[in-house]
């Protein structure tokens, strides 16, 4: 028997109870005729003490441990004197009598403690180690958590989960694939799924009419915090329902995992379009933890002109002019004013500038376009914005695109300066109603917004015709504190209207059938009408566990190059493997 209890589990109830415990030498402490060693495993540490009036000889052997050495003791729970009441054993201590050294270690690169000396790259390194320190390990059994009551819940709502096969075939849409080749099949490729999307809906053809994977997806994109080229998402597919019935099952899982892991009641999740959730916070995942909502001041859309002809070029020729008002922040220095606008200038937002608009608590206003703006005009503005004494207004202008996508970033920047971003508050929404299709300017052609398979609205599909840029799709994201948690769609279940979609992708009827032809032939059998949604597991976890960085979640992440540090990979193969391949001719 390696051990009677875990590191984490003796109390004071177990005074004098014999015990054998195994673990890792976390800490030696020695203090004279004493030496103290912390024992680590899993569940937590225990104490255990080496008395050289008891037994020199073990406290010897106790001296030459190392860090991290595994070790099995035998000895008895004692009551200790200073006790420590930062730890659930903090109370007894165990009075050894064997010692065994189960394996060495060597010294390890960075202490394996809560806060540890190791930066991010050696910690990535040895992964391993890492995942021996207690929070790197509470954020896996978070995950661990919330994958088992995910489970439960959907199973307990007849959900069945399905596995979908992980060697598919490339498309066109959507993210790069990451490619595989095929031995048996020279020259032919197969692709990692981005998502089991077309899967998903073959198995409502099949009638399984509520399937989910907890399931790995790959895309080979750009990576940020909050992407990884292999990912995981909880894939839903349901049939006959429509948005409503897929939003309330999903909403009522969001607020059952709330309620279960964090003992948070959420009330109901507000639902915002896609056209509103671009004009009030001019993103489509608004994180609403925070107001400042954008206020037009210019918008030929809206009818909207508070400013114009006063000889200010920079808003008489804006497309849009746009503010957001900073509730008691006219305090800011001219110096922090001016940080906000270097931050916006910087290249990735590409701004011009700021201008600004100070409600003093006075009541009088100053503005940083006093020369062009009266102090009735700029009333009118502080009117218009609800503004009070003590605001601070800041306004953009510029192509209206644009400007919603910088403002947004100075409302997210602004967000974090004053501290409005707070980890331990959660603001889910539905945004709904996204547009079907997106006009890519370098191909000359339309994308899908969410991906082909997506229904339009019914009452927009006379439009699919006239002007299929102003389609709505019947499509909706979970948004959460501004995190894309999730996303999915009504499906198109008429062969006719699937081959329309493809059509205006610019897929000629051949292409259409070449690369999508499984699933046109399939909604010839009778498809049912259906829907679903991917929530993004890693982004859950991270959300649930309070940290920007997705990375954190995962046991064995990849770094921004896409790269696994600890197994070098991806690697170099040797020519016979690429040959086997046919990658290379086989005369090389
Ligand atoms: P979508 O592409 O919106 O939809 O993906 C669903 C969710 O997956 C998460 N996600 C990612 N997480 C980490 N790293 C990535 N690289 C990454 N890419 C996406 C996001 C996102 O909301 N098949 C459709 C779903 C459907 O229509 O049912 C799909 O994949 O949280």
């Amino acid at each position: 028997m390696y051990r009677s209890h875990t590191c984490g589990e003796l109390r004071i109830e177990h005074l004098n109870q014999s015990v054998t415990l195994s673990g890792w030498v976390s800490k030696i402490r020695k203090m004279g005729s004493m030496t103290f060693v912390d024992l680590r495993d899993r569940y937590g540490i225990t104490q255990l003490a080496f008395n050289e009036s008891v037994n020199a000889d073990l406290m010897e052997e106790a001296n030459k441990l190392g860090r991290e050495f595994v070790i099995q003791i035998e000895g008895a729970v004692a009551e200790r004197s200073s006790k420590n009441n930062q730890i659930p054993t903090g109370d007894i201590e165990i009075i050894c009598a064997k010692l065994k050294v189960l394996n060495e270690s060597l010294t390890p690169p960075f202490t394996i403690e809560n806060e540890t000396d190791g930066g991010d790259d050696i910690r990535m390194l040895y992964r391993y180690l890492d995942l021996r320190r207690d929070p790197v390990r509470k954020n896996l059994k978070l995950r661990h958590d919330l994958a088992q009551a995910i489970r439960n819940y959907l199973s307990d709502l007849d959900f069945m989960e399905v596995e979908t096969p992980v060697l598919i075939k490339s498309t066109p849409e959507g993210a790069r694939d990451f490619i595989v080749p095929s031995r048996l099949n020279p020259g032919q490729w197969y692709a990692l799924p981005q998502s089991p999307q077309t899967f998903k809906q073959l198995l409502m053809v099949s009638g399984f009419d509520r399937y989910f994977q907890i399931v790995k997806c790959f895309r080979d994109e750009d990576l940020r915090a909050d992407r990884q080229p292999e990912f995981t998402q909880i894939d839903c597919e349901l049939s006959f329902v429509d948005r409503d019935d897929i939003l309330d099952i999903f909403e009522g899982m969001t607020k059952y995992l709330f309620e279960k892991t964090k003992n948070i009641s959420l009330g109901s999740f507000p639902r915002m379009t896609y056209a509103d959730a671009m004009k009030y916070y001019g993103s489509d995942k608004p994180d609403t933890r925070f107001g400042m909502k954008f206020v037009e001041l210019k918008s030929p859309e809206n009818k909207i002109d508070l400013i114009s002809g006063k000889d200010f070029a920079l808003f008489d020729t804006a497309e849009a002019v746009i503010g957001i008002c900073a509730e008691g922040q006219s305090v800011l220095t001219r110096k922090q004013i001016d940080s906000y606008v270097d931050y916006v200038k910087r290249p990735q937002i590409g701004a011009t500038g700021i201008i600004w608009c100070r409600v003093e608590l006075d009541g009088s206003v100053k503005s940083s376009v006093d020369k062009f703006y009266s102090p009735e005009d700029l009333a009118k503005w502080v009117e218009h914005f609800g503004a009070k004494p003590g605001d601070m207004i800041f306004v953009m202008a510029g192509k209206l695109e644009k400007t919603q996508k910088q403002l947004s970033e100075l409302r997210l920047h602004l967000g974090n300066e004053l501290n409005l971003r707070n980890s331990s508050v959660f603001s889910p929404l539905w945004v709904v109603d996204f547009p079907l299709l997106e006009w890519d300017e370098d191909a000359n052609r339309y994308h899908a917004m969410h991906h082909p398979f997506t229904s339009p609205l019914i009452q927009d599909m006379a439009l699919m015709e006239t002007d299929p840029g102003r389609v709505r799709a019947n499509a909706y994201d979970l948004v959460i504190n501004g995190v894309e948690i999730g996303g999915g769609s009504i499906r198109i279940f008429d062969q006719h209207l699937q081959r329309k979609m493809f059509n205006l992708l610019g897929f000629t009827t051949e292409e259409a059938e070449y690369q999508f032809g499984f699933l046109l032939n399939a909604f010839k059998y009778g498809a049912p009408p259906h829907g679903g949604i991917a929530l993004g597991f890693d982004r859950l976890c991270s959300l649930f566990g309070g940290s920007d960085s997705i990375r954190d979640f995962i046991a064995f992440p990849k770094n921004n190059s896409g790269r696994d540090v600890m197994i070098d990979a991806p690697s170099n193969l040797n020519k016979d493997q690429l040959k086997d391949l046919v990658i290379l001719p086989a005369a090389n």
